[in-house]
């Protein structure tokens, strides 16, 4: 066993071995041997993309259409991808261990197609930032639709259209838009404008004939309120995006959560739950940054409970608030979980690893 302490693993294994109750916090990182980008970091999701546009409900309001596609690229990308090695042996360990629980930060389905769980919110998967795979309206009917993995989900998100659009995601302006007489950047003065007048109360949606006031003065140039419509930068209507199958009337959004959104509301309460009630033996945190709340306090809550903390991470300085008798395994999780784990045929870890004794 190359690369990993073989000391800090022993000592970790024999902790494991006594260990029932087992909550693991999970992060991008478990994914990313599957081919599946993080957030953070150089090439990371949230670096190439306008998360104001894509990932939260003001970007919704502006443009479903550019939201569904960022969304509809990752179904399609989590769909191609296989779980990887890590996946298995933590859905291997699940069985091993009734009292296991994993908080899974992750919305692309491959521990479930692993193994674990259903995404039960009182199970041994508890999804914290929902799925890819669940639909629900946008309207609030209530409708919702759990693990529907159709590829694309209508005509408008299919690849083939993807590809014909270049760089949709990224911050340029469609090129209707510019051919447009009014500006995106007079758009973005209005947006500004107004935001200023109404502070917190401002959303960030189509401007409306009331933004057009400024404009009046232009006389005639002034341009007639049809072209003061942006185009949208997805160029997708909701017209063409999955509509909701019971009131007919709102179109279906992903089943995810969005920055400025709460978790699912059962989730935080099952979670909450389990550390009240319970002793904790053991918290595994791997492949998440912690930087991200609730989750980036759920260690602390566990060490509170007694557990130990074990963190995989390629990333050293990831590894917050470690004490002493918890352990560091820096690697890649595809290699450091099975090994750890006890559930790898010999194979070896990439990188170093050292247990916070060592420090
Ligand atoms: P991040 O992108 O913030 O962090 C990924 C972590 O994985 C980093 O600490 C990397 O060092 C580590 N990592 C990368 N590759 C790895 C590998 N092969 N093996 C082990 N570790 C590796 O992702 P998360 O912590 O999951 O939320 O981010 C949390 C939340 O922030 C996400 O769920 C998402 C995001 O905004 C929402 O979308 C609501
Ligand atoms: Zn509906």
């Amino acid at each position: 066993m190359t690369g990993l302490d073989p000391t800090s693993v022993s000592s970790f294994q024999k902790h494991l071995a006594q260990s029932n109750r087992i909550v693991a916090i999970l992060g991008a990182g478990l994914s990313a041997s599957s081919g599946l980008p993080t957030f953070r970091g150089a090439d990371g999701m949230w670096c190439n993309h306008d998360v104001q546009m894509i990932a939260t409900p003001a970007g919704w309001r502006r443009d479903p259409g550019l939201v569904w596609q960022f969304y509809s690229d990752r179904r399609r990308m989590a769909l191609r991808a296989q779980p990887n090695p890590a996946h298995f042996a933590l859905a291997e360990l699940a069985k091993r261990k009734s009292g296991f629980v994993a908080l899974s930060q992750n919305v692309d389905g491959l521990l479930e197609r692993a193994g674990m769980g259903k995404g039960d919110p009182n199970g041994q998967l508890r999804l914290l930032h929902g799925n890819l795979f669940d639909l629900r309206c946008a309207g609030g009917c209530g409708y919702e639709e759990r693990g529907n993995f159709e590829d694309p989900l209508c005509p408008a998100l299919s690849e083939e259209r993807e590809k014909g659009r270049e760089n949709v995601l990224g911050a340029q302006v469609e090129e209707g838009a510019k051919a447009s007489k009014v500006s995106a950047l007079l758009f973005e003065g209005i947006a500004a404008k107004n935001k200023k007048i109404l502070g917190d109360k401002f959303a960030d949606e189509k401007p409306t004939a009331s933004d057009a006031a400024p404009l009046r003065g232009l006389g005639e140039d002034a341009p007639k309120l049809p072209d003061l419509v942006p185009v949208l930068r997805s160029g997708i209507g909701t017209n063409d995006l999955p509509q909701c199958p019971k009131c007919k009337s709102n179109i279906l959004r992903p089943g995810v959560v969005w920055f400025g959104e709460g978790l699912p509301k059962d989730v935080v309460e099952g979670v909450d739950t389990l550390f009240e009630e319970q002793q904790i033996d053991l918290c595994l945190v791997i492949g998440t940054s912690s930087l991200v709340w609730p989750a980036a306090g759920y260690a602390e809550q566990a060490r509170k409970r007694g557990a130990r903390i074990a963190v995989v991470n390629m990333n050293p300085d990831d590894a917050r608030n470690l004490r002493d008798g918890d352990w560091l395994f820096v690697g890649d999780a595809a290699v450091v979980v099975p090994q750890i784990l006890g559930t790898s045929m010999g194979q070896d870890a990439g990188e170093a690893g050292n247990t916070a004794d060592d420090q």
